[in-house]
């Protein structure tokens, strides 16, 4: 049987229209599509990669800067928001998502990722607890949901401290 293949590739200006519907249907209000588009202006750099199949957008993911309090200027992302049209989750679009994306963050230089989520999601991409590195979070979330992915050896040694997302964030 023909099995539908999806794949991954950078967002461009064409799609914004459809990244945002994606955004609004998956979470159902229009706040996380209303950040996307917010930090498409502000964030530099930034990465946005939507998924495709049937030459369709299915799903869509983005990572913007974080800062942490170290003297150095590391380059760090925050994965936020991701999303997969309802009818197509669980069927590991997130996933194909999630790895592309570490991918590329990795590719630009970026030390590490940091997500809020669902503590049993995003381990297996190589997620840990970020307080179990001395990392926090500026916002109040259950500790167990803060995470952070090292992309290069070490990266997070001698690091630690506050995390703190584009402003944008505090608008969702
Ligand atoms: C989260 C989301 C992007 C995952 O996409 P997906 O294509 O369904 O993900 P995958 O198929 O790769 O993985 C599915 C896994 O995610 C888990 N998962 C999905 N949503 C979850 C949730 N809200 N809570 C806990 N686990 C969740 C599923 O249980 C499944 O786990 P399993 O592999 O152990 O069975 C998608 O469910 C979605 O768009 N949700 C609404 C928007 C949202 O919550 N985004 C994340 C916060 S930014």
């Amino acid at each position: 049987m023909y099995e539908p293949v999806v794949t991954v590739r950078a967002e461009n200006s064409d799609d914004i229209g459809v990244v945002r519907r994606v955004n609004e249907l998956a979470f159902g209000s229009p706040n996380e599509a209303a950040l996307v588009d917010a930090l498409r202006i502000a964030a530099d750099p930034y990465i946005s990669l939507v998924a495709i199949e049937r030459a369709q957008i299915i799903g869509h993911i983005f990572f913007s800067p974080v800062s942490i309090e170290t003297p150095d200027n590391i380059k760090a992302m925050g994965l936020a928001p991701m999303a997969v049209l309802p009818a197509h989750q669980n069927r590991g679009v997130g996933s194909l998502l999630v790895r592309e994306g570490l991918r590329e963050c990795e590719r630009i230089g970026c030390y590490f990722v940091v997500v809020v989520g669902h503590p049993e999601y995003y381990p297996r991409f190589g997620f840990v607890p970020a307080n179990q590195k001395g990392l926090r979070c500026e916002y109040e979330v259950p500790p167990e949901a803060f995470m952070v992915a090292e992309l290069k050896a070490g990266a997070l040694t001698g690091r630690q401290g506050l995390v703190k997302y584009r402003p944008e964030f505090a608008l969702v």
